[in-house]
Order: C-alpha cells, then structure tokens, then sequence
C-alpha cells in the first residue's frame, strides 16, 4: 500500500446478501426478507494523514484508483469498480466534512453481477472503513439510509434493502427489513433448512446493462400507485403500504386491471401481491414450515417472471431444475435479469439438488468444473464489522 501512513492497519468486512422474498418492492416502500451471506468484501486499510484515497484491488481485472476526499467525489466512467467506493466515501463526506482518506487493499469472494449485492458490500465496507479511519460514528439505521442514497451515486434507483441488512444482519437469522420508518426484526432460520444459492451464468451488472431496466420498473410501479391512488380518490403521494391497508387486495387488483395499461397492471399485481408473500414468509419460516415457505417462493418466482418481467431464460431453468431435484421452492434472486437463484431444501436434500444442478444445467453449459463456485449453501450471517487491528 502506498504512503503516507498514519495509523494501524484495519480490516473491514462487509457480506453480501441473499433476498429470500419480497423483490422488486423495497423501493415501494414494502417489507424485504433478505439475509446476510458468509461471503464478503474484505477492505485493510489505514487511514492517511491527508485528503487522499488509494484503492487497490486484489482482482488484477479491477484496476487501482485514487482521488481526493470530498463531498462530491467525481466519478470514474460509468461501470468502473470504484464508483462504489466514491459513491461511499462521497456520502459520508456529506455526513462529516474534513475527513482523511485512507490506503486500501479491496478483495472479495462474492460472485460480481450475480444478484448477491457485491456492489453494496463494497459500499458498506468503504464507508465503514473511511469512518473508522477517522474516529467517526454514525448510528447503524441512520447509516444505512445514507448509504442507500449514496449509492444512487452509480445511477441505479435502489432501495434500502441491500444496505440495510449488510449492516445490519444478524448471524443465524433472515430479517424482515420495514420501511419508513426503517427496522430490522430477525427470525431465526430453522436449522434443518438450507437455501442454495446457484448462479445462472448470465452476469447483472446492476450499474451497467441491468440499469436501465432496473430504474423502468422503480418508474413503473410508482406510475401504477399514481394511478390506483386517483381512481381510489386517495391522494398521489399516498404510500404502497397505505394504498393495501384501504383496501383490499381484490378489490385493487381489479380496479388495476380495468383501469391501466396490460404492462401498468401486471407490474401493480406483482407489487402488491409480493408484498402480501413476505409476512406469510416470515410466518412459515418462524413455524418451520418448509413447504409453505417453498410455495411462496414459487409463487414470487412466476410474479417476477409473467407480471415484473425480470427474470431470465436461464433463470427460470435453474428454478425449474432446483424444484425437479426436490427443492420446496425457488425463485430468482436479487434485481433478476440474470445473476442468481435461492433454492430451499431440507439439510439432507442439499447435495442431491447441487449435484442435479451440476449435471443438468452446469454440465450441458460446460461449467461442472466451476460447479463449486456457482453454487453454494448460503449460511445465515452476521452484518458488516471493523475486525481487530492487525
Ligand atoms: C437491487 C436493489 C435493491 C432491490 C433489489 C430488487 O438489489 O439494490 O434495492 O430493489 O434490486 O429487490
């Protein structure tokens, strides 16, 4: 790492996350039910003595960048590695001006692109990393809506999932994240599940081809509330969350149908009923029901697929193949367009629907060798932490 140094060496870790339900909603303001991964972005640094910032990253195909702290740091073009970072360290320049830079190594065993929020992994784990380097704090939900709209920064509309539960995740557990105001209430993971996470092979990158389509459906189903709202005589703003408590479901899901466009209404549908799925999730999971936590997946799954129309090809054959092999339920995960999958399964049911995946989709595309980095068990995880200086 280059100079000046001015302080000890520090490591940071930041994991991704899984989305088990409730996708494509967190930006309407509806709850989330993600969970942390064992897998992360690891940041050693050490604080400088002046405004500037040094990353190197460990993966030769991320070239090294550097500039200065600032509230509005300019941003290298777009879909390089770093505007995650600047999108970072701009944020909390805004929080906190006059802050030092810092030297650091970036390394990660997250798959890029592949629905598993590396990208904001490496947002948390930057600004955690510039906050320790200068002896700051921010408290964690406050830290969490700043980092979700800091990392508007690369372009992409987001919502405050990612963020939230890379910060905030408990080991063990999936949490269901409510907005607005935000909270975090974990449930724990029964023991006797699994959820396998299996890359499709198709790369999403969410601040490059996946944008564009990404900020249409945030447009979408805001344009859809709009419009709901009106012929309800509710007001415009009115919230997602408010909009289902006047009425019920039923009854919104008609007046979508007869009164927006085919495109409009299906986008509406998948809005309002993935967020009824996430409750019923949070509640199977909390009795271990497998099987009822499985139809749930499968029906977000063709909810993405047929009403949100994020969803890929390969996608919905790994789905199709995770539940052929006995999965109780699979869906795409994360923004879709490509990227991953979760499955879920009993423990002893794991390695069968790993080795089917491996035969039936990895084999035929000439990736059994590579099987063990695109699939995986996802362990429940704790969230972002500053480890012991070393
Ligand atoms: C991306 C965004 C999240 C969320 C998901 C889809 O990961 O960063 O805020 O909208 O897509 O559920």
């Amino acid at each position: 790492m280059s100079s000046p140094p001015s302080g000890p060496v520090h490591v940071v870790r930041a994991p991704g996350r899984v989305n088990l339900i409730g996708e494509h909603i967190d930006y309407c303001g509806l709850s989330v039910l993600p969970m942390a991964l064992g897998r992360s972005v690891r940041i050693t640094f050490h604080p400088r003595s002046d405004r500037e910032t040094r990353l190197v990253n460990r993966d030769p195909r991320f070239a090294p960048s550097a500039f200065a702290v600032n509230e509005t740091v300019p941003p290298a073009p777009a879909g390089d590695w770093s505007n995650y970072a600047r999108a970072a360290v701009s944020a909390v320049a805004q929080r906190f001006p006059d802050l030092r830079g810092v030297d650091a190594l970036v390394e990660s065993d997250l798959p890029i692109a592949a629905g598993l929020s590396s990208s904001s992994a490496l947002v948390v784990a930057m600004a955690l990393a510039m906050l320790h380097a200068n002896g700051v704090t921010v408290a964690p939900l406050e830290l969490m809506e700043l980092l979700a709209r800091g990392e508007r920064y690369v372009g992409t509309a987001g919502g405050g999932m990612d963020q939230a539960i890379i910060l905030g995740a408990q080991a063990g557990c999936a949490s269901r994240i409510d907005f607005h105001p935000l909270r975090l209430t974990p449930t724990a993971v029964p023991a006797d599940w699994q959820f396998i996470v299996a890359w499709s092979l198709v790369p999403a990158e969410k601040s490059g081809s996946a944008r564009q389509a990404y900020n249409e459906r945030t447009r979408g189903s805001d344009e859809a509330r709009r419009l709901v709202a009106t012929r309800l005589s509710q007001p415009k703003d009115i919230t997602y969350a408010a909009l289902v408590a006047a009425a019920p479901v039923e009854d919104l899901l008609e007046l979508a149908e007869a009164n927006l466009s085919g495109v409009l209404a299906r986008r509406f549908r998948h809005v309002v009923t993935e967020g009824t799925r996430v409750p019923q999730a949070e509640a199977a999971m909390a009795a271990g029901d497998l099987a009822a936590f499985g139809r749930l997946l499968d029906a977000s799954h063709h909810s993405l697929r047929d009403d949100y129309e994020v969803s890929h090809p390969e996608l919905d054959r790994l789905v199709e193949l995770a539940r052929e092999a006995g999965a109780a339920g699979a869906r795409l995960t994360g923004a879709g367009f490509g990227g991953s999958i979760v499955a879920l399964c009993r423990v002893e049911r794991a390695p069968e629907v790993v080795a089917a995946l491996r035969e039936r989709f990895y084999a035929p595309r000439g990736a059994a060798a590579d099987v063990g980095r695109h699939v995986f068990v996802a362990e429940p995880s704790a969230g972002a932490e500053v480890l012991t200086p070393g």
